[in-house]
């Protein structure tokens, strides 16, 4: 478990240097009101390496860095759009800075007496939470204007034709969340393990392509009032919302500066939740409840018991899903048929996340972690949830209980949906 957690840190940590293995100017700019300056992202990550690790999460106990810099990169203190005029460390001190709380982390875990669960756990929290920088550090890579600098992406398996568009998962109880003895490295949010009954359901094989947008667009889904709910009608006028972000009238997308044809069959990402919406409403359907998404993924109604994964309890591999964020893009429809959930559902690991209809509530039982501000602070917001995570996820960093959050009007993050139904 100490290994894995070591190999762990190590992986996000050669993914964060290899977005940030970049010119100067292009590290301290801000490409976006809605990112950080990439150099923000690579010294936060430092910086709560050094509170949780380092000091147990003692704010007041002395860093590595002053008070005032490690103020700097508290993100509840300065808005995203503030942070670019924050005397922030520089590149090469940041990163000095991270390798220097590195270096005494690992002697930390080597000399661990007891490895226990327990005491690994803050070390698997950091480590996703620098997976979680590693996303966000893409998204503002792709909302970066200018030559691409991250090349087009590993190749992804073929897509193929899928039998049957939904399935059906009958009605009745099942295990929502997870504990921390079958989960060691779940979140606040996710726990406790608690058993919900649903009403009978059915839920899309694949997520919605984009070559199902283009007919929704064709057939005038954005002039449309009918399909949108009041405030996502007054969005989509008040933002000009006319297609997914990164598209455009021409029928091609911007993907990490590379200019290219959309292509039909990927998942369609980048649109917001009232987009999402708009598009199940238009289509006959509607978003699934987490609390859905969750059992048409997890649940194994043969065994009566949660799969770790949707394909069973095995680890997972590239041939299972699209994550790890090598590929720079979603894979087509039907890539992943042995990665399909005991319901057989397609595609609910990686790829995109999926706008879920759930505001982020805790569920019964709640008790927040190490970290008591990952979740709590944004219970009752303004938040959708989003599951399953995009292709640019750390490959341990995600699992069938995880829950992400954003606004209704995200779409600058990797996310896209699937649909649902009503049985009657
Ligand atoms: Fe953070």
């Amino acid at each position: 478990m100490r290994e894995q957690i070591a190999q762990g840190l190590e992986d996000a940590r050669g993914r964060t240097l290899r977005l940030t293995d970049l010119d100067e100017p292009e590290l301290t700019a801000q490409h976006s009101p809605l990112m950080s300056p990439l150099v923000w992202d690579l010294a936060h990550i430092g910086q709560q390496e050094d509170l949780w690790l380092l000091r147990g999460g003692n704010a007041a106990a002395q860093g590595l860095l002053s008070c005032k810099i490690e103020s700097l990169y508290d993100a509840f203190e300065h808005p995203r759009a503030t942070r670019v005029d924050l005397p922030l460390l520089s590149p090469r001190e940041a990163r000095g800075f991270i390798g220097d709380v590195r270096g005494r982390v690992l002697d930390g875990l080597d000399g661990l007496a007891e490895p226990t669960p327990e005491r690994l756990f803050p070390y698997a929290m950091v480590e996703q939470h620098e997976q979680q920088h590693v996303e966000t550090m893409l998204a503002t890579h792709q909302l970066r204007h200018g030559a691409p600098l991250l090349g087009a992406g590993a190749p992804l398996p073929g897509g193929r034709v899928l039998p049957a568009d939904s399935v059906l998962v009958p009605a009745g109880p099942f295990t929502l969340g997870v504990d921390l003895d079958d989960e060691p490295w779940s979140l606040d949010n996710e726990r406790p393990a608690h058993t919900v009954d649903l009403p009978a359901f059915r839920i899309a094989r694949v997520p919605v392509t984009n070559g199902e947008w283009q007919a929704f667009i064709a057939a005038g889904g954005y002039d449309q009032r009918e399909w949108w709910s009041e405030r996502g009608w007054r969005h989509r006028v008040d933002a000009g919302l006319e297609r997914p972000l990164f598209w455009s009238a021409d029928g091609s997308r911007r993907r990490f500066g590379l200019v290219e044809q959309v292509p039909a069959d990927e998942p369609v990402q980048h649109v917001c939740y009232f987009e999402a919406e708009a598009y199940a409403a238009w289509a006959g359907a509607r978003l699934p409840t987490e609390q859905e998404w969750e059992k048409a993924c997890a649940w194994d109604p043969i065994e009566g018991r949660r799969r770790r994964w949707p394909w069973g309890d095995a680890d997972w591999t590239p041939e299972l899903a699209n994550l790890g964020g090598a590929a720079l893009r979603p894979a087509p429809v039907g890539a992943y048929e042995a990665g399909a959930s005991a319901y057989g559902v397609e595609q609910l690991m990686g790829d995109v996340w999926e706008w879920t209809s759930s505001d982020i509530e805790p569920w019964a039982g709640f008790e927040t972690m190490l970290y008591a501000d990952y979740s709590a602070p944004f219970f009752g917001g303004d938040y959708k949830v989003l599951r399953g995570g995009s292709w640019a996820v750390g490959g341990a960093s995600v699992r069938p209980s995880f829950r992400n959050w954003d606004l209704p009007i995200r779409r600058q993050i990797f996310s896209g949906l699937r649909l649902a139904w009503n049985v009657v």
